[in-house]
C-alpha cells in the first residue's frame, strides 16, 4: 500500500498545476511488463499474505489469470478485493485503457487449498483440473515457519507437511495439466536457511525430538531436493522447475516467534530499515514465473533474480531420490 499511495501524496503536495507533469515520472515502473502474462493461468499458494500476495499483485498487473490458493477463503477474498482496488487505482493513474479494449486482462480467482490436509489438496486439484483448461505456472509459495509442534490432518509434522509434502502432492496432481500447457513453469519458494537442515529419514515427523528451527530448515532443504529431482524427471517436457530464496522480507512469516514487548520497537525499526518489502521479496518469484530470460532453464537455485550455488547437501541426488520415493508413500500416491 505505501508504494501505491506515495506518488499520489507527493503529487498532491506539488499542487494541481504540477500534477500533469509529475504524472509522467510517477507512473508505476511495472507498466513496461504489463500484458506479459496475458492469457496465462498461474496458481500462487499462500497468496493472501506477504510474498504470495505481492507475487499475485504483479502477475495480475502483467494480466495473468491468477488463482489465489489459500486455506482461508475469507482472508483470500479480502486480499483479492484489495488487489483489484489497487489495480484499478493504478490503471486510472497510468491512464491505461479499460481492460475490455485490450482483450481479456488479468483476473483473480480464489480457491481453497489447505496444504495441511491431503484431502484438501486433492479436492483443490480436482476443481482446478475440471475448471481450468490450461495451467502455465505453479508457484509453491505458502509456508509455515518455526511453529510449535503441530501435526497436519494426516499426522505429518506441520512444517514438513505443509512446506514440502502438501506441495509435493499438489505439484504431482497438476503435472499433466502443466505438461499439456507446455512450455510451462513451476516455481518453488525455499529459503537460505536450508543450510542448517538435513533430511532426517529416521524421524521425518519429528516424533522423537522436535526442534522447530531444524524442522523449518529440513522442509526448505526438501524444497530444493524436490526441485532438482523433479527437474530431472521433467527433462524433455518443456515444463521447467526452479527454486529460490527470497531474502529476508517483512511478512507475517514470523507469527510464531515471540518478540518481547520491549524489544518490539527495535525489531520494527531494524526490519523497516534492513528487511525487504514484500514486493521486493517477491521479485525472484515473479522473474522465474514470467521472464523470457529463464525460458528453458530448469533445476536451478536463484536469489535476487540470479542463479546461485548450492551447498553439496542440497545437490545430493541420492538423497533427493530417496526423499521423492518416501514422499510418494507418505502422501499415498502409490495406492
Ligand atoms: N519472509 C521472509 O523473510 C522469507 C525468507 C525466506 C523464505 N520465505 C518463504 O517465503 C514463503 C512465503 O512466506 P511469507 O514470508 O510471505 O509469509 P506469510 O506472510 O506468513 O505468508 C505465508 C502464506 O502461507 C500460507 N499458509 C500457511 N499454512 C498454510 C496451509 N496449511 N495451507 C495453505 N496455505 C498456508 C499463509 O496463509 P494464512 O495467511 O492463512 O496463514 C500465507 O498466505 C514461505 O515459503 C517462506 O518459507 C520467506
Ligand atoms: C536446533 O536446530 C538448529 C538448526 O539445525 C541448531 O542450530 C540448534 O543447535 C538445534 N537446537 C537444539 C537444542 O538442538
Ligand atoms: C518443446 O518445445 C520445443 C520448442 O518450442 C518444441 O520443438 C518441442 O516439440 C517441445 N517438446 C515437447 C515435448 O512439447
Amino acid at each position: 500500500v505505501p508504494e501505491a499511495t506515495a506518488p499520489e501524496a507527493r503529487a498532491s503536495a506539488l499542487g494541481g498545476g504540477l500534477w500533469l507533469v509529475a504524472r509522467r515520472y510517477l507512473r508505476p515502473a511495472g507498466r513496461a511488463a504489463a500484458g506479459l502474462m496475458r492469457g496465462k493461468t498461474v496458481i500462487v499458494t499462500g497468496a493472501n499474505s506477504g510474498l504470495g500476495r505481492a507475487t499475485a499483485a504483479e502477475l495480475l498487473r502483467r494480466e495473468a489469470r491468477v488463482i489465489l490458493a489459500c486455506r482461508d477463503r475469507g482472508r483470500a477474498e479480502q486480499a483479492a478485493a484489495e488487489l483489484r482496488r489497487e489495480q484499478e487505482l493504478e490503471r486510472a493513474r497510468a491512464q491505461a485503457p479499460p481492460a475490455a479494449e485490450g482483450g481479456p486482462a488479468g483476473e483473480l480467482v480464489v480457491k481453497e487449498l489447505d496444504l495441511a490436509s491431503l484431502r484438501s489438496v486433492r479436492a483443490f486439484c480436482q476443481e482446478v483440473l475440471q475448471e481450468e483448461p490450461r495451467l502455465d505456472v505453479l508457484i509453491n509459495n505458502a509456508g509455515v515457519f518455526q511453529c510449535p509442534y503441530m501435526k497436519t490432518e494426516d499426522g505429518f509434522e506441520m512444517q514438513f507437511g505443509v512446506n514440502h509434502l502438501g506441495h509435493f502432492l499438489l505439484t504431482n496432481l497438476l503435472l499433466d495439466r502443466l505438461k499439456d500447457s507446455a512450455p510451462s513453469r513451476i516455481v518453488v519458494v525455499s529459503s537460505k536457511l536450508y543450510k542448517y537442515g538435513e533430511i532426517n529419514f529416521e524421524d521425518l515427523n519429528s516424533e522423537l525430538n522436535y526442534n522447530k528451527s531444524f524442522c523449518y530448515s529440513q522442509s526448505k532443504l526438501a524444497n530444493i531436493l524436490f526441485t532438482r529431482e523433479l527437474a530431472r524427471r521433467l527433462e524433455g517436457t518443456n515444463v521447467t522447475v526452479n527454486v529460490l530464496h527470497p531474502g529476508i522480507a517483512r511478512t507475517n512469516l514470523g507469527r510464531h516467534i515471540n518478540i518481547p514487548l520491549l524489544v518490539k520497537p527495535l525489531f520494527n525499526l531494524v526490519s523497516w530499515a534492513f528487511f525487504k518489502s514484500p514486493s521486493e521479496g517477491a521479485q525472484t518469484s515473479i522473474y522465474l514465473a514470467s521472464s523470457a530470460e529463464v525460458e528453458g532453464v530448469s533445476g536451478k537455485y536463484f536469489g535476487d533474480c540470479k542463479e546461485e550455488d548450492l551447498l553439496p547437501k542440497a545437490m545430493d541426488d541420492s538423497v533427493a531420490r530417496k526423499l521423492w520415493d518416501i514422499s510418494e508413500v507418505m502422501v499415498g500416491m502409490l495406492k
